[in-house]
């Protein structure tokens, strides 16, 4: 294993009526403010509680609407004037990543000098936030636990994340009740995002991580046994619950404990919503069995067939878990890439039963950015992922194969 540092500070409170501990973590503050996306939380019910939890309490609460998916840096620019105009102490971000990237921006927004999308550009540059907390309604970033915001400059097209733990919520409050009024299509792009997480974690160089990999498919197997559930059955309480938890569980830095992880898919993906209104977990599905597919080589086959075996299930009966190695090195290299290659296609067939797009060219998108998109990302990055690492004409491929 790697060395690695593993810090998880947030408070996390979860299970219906969790609501009543915001008392706890805001009695200590007189002016908040309250973030919020396009209104989802008004109709749904959420809003009402949390009021009525803040309203029982000494606490002017300012408030913030219409932070969009994939948060623009306005409505940071909007959110850090607020703060400064009104001595915001304390942010409470209620909604899905959108509302929790955007208070995080203007958390650290606050205390620094210049335009907030300078951070995007140096995160070094993060040096004191305001303190935050959440009550999430959307299981699938992770960003209720973790350090990461990821803000959008449409003027600029560009999509760009920090980390700081500086960041990480003071509190988290996961009411998976909050969750029942999901669409499909979000439970959909949510649960997809949840699994990308986990796969960029998961297919990692560092094959030394016994202990990890296998929660880390407990997680994946979760996702893939409730996600149908939730969509079929909104209200179903145990679907959401087992959801809910494998979010945060999925990105809170446990899951890359000693690993180098990848992420190029979600830097490839990153580039697709900073051109196009694509929903994160959409994109997502869409590159994901591309990329495993583009990845594949010899050398790499038995993180692909533990993949397969482990979560899918595939060729079970020939392995065990003491002597997996031995039976893998038994099996020629075509059997491997057999093996293999049935998994990515029972991911991509799993995302396409859960309702969500199969290709780019659906989402109406024209075939020439992938050129434009492998460009961008590689004037910023150079390349892309570790467990293959990715030039800008492996980029360009892997988005010409979404178009197909
Ligand atoms: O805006 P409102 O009205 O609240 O509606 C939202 C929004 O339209 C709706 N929604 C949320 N909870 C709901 C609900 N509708 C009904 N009932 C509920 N309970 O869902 C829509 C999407 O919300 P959004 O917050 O955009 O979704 P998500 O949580 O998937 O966040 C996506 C953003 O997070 C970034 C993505 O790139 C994207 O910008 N990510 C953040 C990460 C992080 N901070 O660690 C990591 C991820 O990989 C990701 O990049
Ligand atoms: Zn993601």
């Amino acid at each position: 294993m790697e060395n690695f540092h593993l810090s998880m500070p947030t408070n996390i409170y979860f299970g219906h009526g969790m609501v009543k501990k915001l008392t706890k973590h805001l009695n200590q503050y007189k002016r908040i403010l309250l973030v919020a996306g396009g209104g989802s939380i008004k109709k749904n019910g959420v809003y009402e509680q949390v009021r009525a939890v803040l309203d029982s309490m000494q606490i002017k609460v300012f408030e913030l609407w219409g932070v969009q998916p994939n948060p623009d840096i306005e409505s940071v620019r909007e959110g850090i004037k607020i703060c400064k105009d009104n001595d915001i102490e304390f942010i409470l971000a209620v909604g899905g990543g959108s509302v929790i990237d955007a208070s995080k921006a203007i958390a650290a927004g606050f205390y620094f000098k210049d335009d907030p999308w300078l951070l995007f550009y140096d995160e070094t540059k993060v040096k004191k936030a305001l303190p935050i907390g959440v009550i999430l309604t959307l299981p699938a970033t992770g960003s209720e636990t973790n350090g990461n915001a990821v803000v959008s400059n449409r003027e600029k097209q560009e999509k760009l994340s920090i980390h700081s733990d500086l960041l990480k919520p003071v509190f988290a409050i996961l009411d998976p009740y909050y969750t029942f009024s999901l669409p499909q299509s979000q439970t959909a792009a949510g649960s997809a995002d949840i699994l990308a997480h986990l796969f960029e974690q998961y297919f990692s160089k560092n094959l030394d991580n016994y202990l990890i990999d296998r929660m880390t498919e407990a997680v994946m197997k979760t996702v893939i046994k409730y996600a149908p559930i939730a969509i079929k059955e909104p209200e179903n309480l145990a679907a959401r619950e087992q959801l809910m938890y494998a979010s945060t569980l999925a990105l809170n830095g446990l899951l890359s404990s000693g690993k180098v992880t990848d992420w190029a898919t979600h830097a490839l993906e990153h580039e697709v919503s900073a051109t196009h209104d694509v929903t994160h977990g959409v994109g997502l599905a869409i590159l994901f069995p591309r990329w495993m597919k583009y990845c594949y080589s010899d050398d790499k086959a038995i993180k692909y067939v533990e993949y397969a075996v482990n979560v899918w299930e595939i060729k079970k009966e020939d392995f065990n878990f003491i002597d997996f190695n031995q039976v893998f090195e038994k099996l020629s290299k075509e059997e491997r890439k057999s093996i293999a290659f049935e998994a990515i296609e029972k991911t991509a067939q799993f995302f396409k039963s859960l309702g969500l797009p199969d290709s780019f060219r659906s989402l109406n998108i024209d075939p020439s950015y992938s050129k434009i998109w492998a460009s961008n990302l590689i004037k910023r990055d150079k390349s892309a992922g570790n467990f293959k690492v990715l030039y800008e004409e492996d980029i360009k491929q892997i988005y010409e194969s979404c178009f197909e």
